[in-house]
């Protein structure tokens, strides 16, 4: 494979912009009628974004408060915690208001979702680091943001900080008061405010995103798509037996985290069969690999050497890539075949997943399931190694230096 560096990443993005900005024009036909509320405006989320806290936090760096409100945030971790003294006026306000969980936030169904994470937690793992992780490689509005920001630098924090939102959401108290999803939610809308304030300053971001300001309300619905619809798309082709409140539960923990970050609820699915229908409109179509997302994916693949996990090799999760994620987007993404895993996963994935979930009492050699058995614990290790240090998710203080 030729060795991706940013050198050759900006040679070959220039003048995509404009094609990109010919790609996103395409209309935002989806109705509110699928909606939570099942009704809305309407109005186009491809130019609309998240005007209260944007100027807030835009303010913020033009005072040069960054160090003072970071210092704030990191204090304040739990969903019921008085806000630390150091964030103040408008922000502070906002803060207090955007914390707390819409009015149709529904206990029971959270209750069934927590039901649905302690049970399939062990595919969890493997479906958020390595489906959602990978489309978001492929998600070029979110690649090319990630890629020119702050974390592009330093993709191993910023993985470590993302693994932090799947675990709160899955964890037992989520938006209990003594949990921290809705800290995390609210946290992440001030950081996705800051991109907004500090992309539109970076010329090479500028000249190939096709955007003026970047993660729009339509780019937040695609990257949600990448989180809870894959996964269940994923166990379902899996044919994972799901009882009906748990995948219910499921969506509706991440309806209200949509809600938490930001997201209008006039573009929030209220159903799996409207999340499935916006998901064709909005996701499926703009699944492309750009040259950022190449040098992101290569990076992601590196994941589990750290800990030297064998099971989860480079080419292993190329293959897993390859896999969940199919030939085209493999290969666009230049990760190279695998001759014993892309056959091994293609042959034995489906038969196993029936054995584990008791579906199937035999039907595939004892070594390939225990294999597949532990590469899913080992991305269990994975998971929990992103999480042992403080994690603390922060205003960025510019963009990615290089
Ligand atoms: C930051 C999650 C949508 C781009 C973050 C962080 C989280 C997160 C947890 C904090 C991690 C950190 O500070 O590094 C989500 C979720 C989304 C979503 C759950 C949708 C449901 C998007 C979209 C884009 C985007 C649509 C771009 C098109 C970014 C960028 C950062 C960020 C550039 C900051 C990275 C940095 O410089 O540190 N997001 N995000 N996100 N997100 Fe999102």
């Amino acid at each position: 494979m030729e060795h991706v560096t940013r050198r050759n990443v900006l040679k070959a993005t220039a003048g995509a912009g404009a094609l990109l900005a010919a790609g996103s024009a395409t209309p935002w036909t989806w109705s509110p009628a699928g909606s939570v509320p099942g009704t809305g405006t309407g109005a186009d989320p491809k130019k609309a974004w998240d005007p209260e806290p944007d100027e807030l936090i835009a303010d913020v760096y033009k005072r040069g408060d960054v160090g003072k409100v970071n210092r704030a945030l990191r204090a304040w971790t739990k969903n019921e915690q008085p806000l630390p003294a150091g964030l103040s006026g408008d922000l502070r306000d906002f803060v207090e208001r955007s914390r707390r969980l819409p009015a149709w936030a529904d206990r029971d169904k959270l209750a069934d979702a927590v039901t649905f994470n302690q049970k399939r937690g062990t595919y969890l793992g493997a479906l958020y680091g390595f489906a959602s992780g990978m489309m978001s490689a492929v998600i070029p509005h979110e690649a090319r943001a990630v890629y020119y920001s702050r974390g592009g630098a330093q993709m191993k924090d910023r993985i470590s900080k993302t693994a932090k939102l799947g675990y709160d959401i899955g964890s037992l108290n989520a938006y209990a008061p003594s949990g921290e999803m809705s800290v995390t939610c609210v946290k992440t809308r001030l950081i996705h405010s800051a991109v907004r304030h500090l992309l539109p300053q970076s010329a090479h971001w500028s000249s190939v995103s096709g955007q003026t300001v970047p993660i729009t309300q339509a780019d937040m619905m695609v990257t949600w798509h990448s989180l809870p619809t894959t996964v269940m798309r994923m166990l379902n082709r899996w044919q994972v037996p799901l009882k009906h409140a748990e995948s219910e539960g499921f969506l509706h923990s991440w309806q209200v985290a949509g809600h938490m970050l930001g997201i209008e609820d006039q573009y929030i699915p209220a159903t799996w069969a409207t999340a499935e229908t916006q998901a064709k409109q909005v996701l499926d179509p703009v699944l492309k690999a750009t040259p950022e997302g190449i040098e992101i994916a290569d990076m992601l693949r590196d994941l589990g050497m750290q800990l030297d996990l064998t099971l989860l090799s480079r080419g292993v999760l190329g293959s897993l890539t390859r896999f969940m994620l199919g030939d085209k987007i493999a290969n666009d993404l230049r990760i190279p075949r695998e001759p014993v895993w892309d056959p091994l996963l293609n042959a034995a994935w489906g038969p196993f997943t029936l054995v584990r979930e008791g579906v199937l009492q035999a039907g595939m050699p004892k070594e390939a399931y225990w294999t597949f058995d532990e590469m899913l614990r080992q991305f269990v290790l994975l998971y929990m190694a992103e999480l042992r240090m403080p994690i603390s998710i922060e205003l960025p203080g510019g963009n990615n230096p290089h």
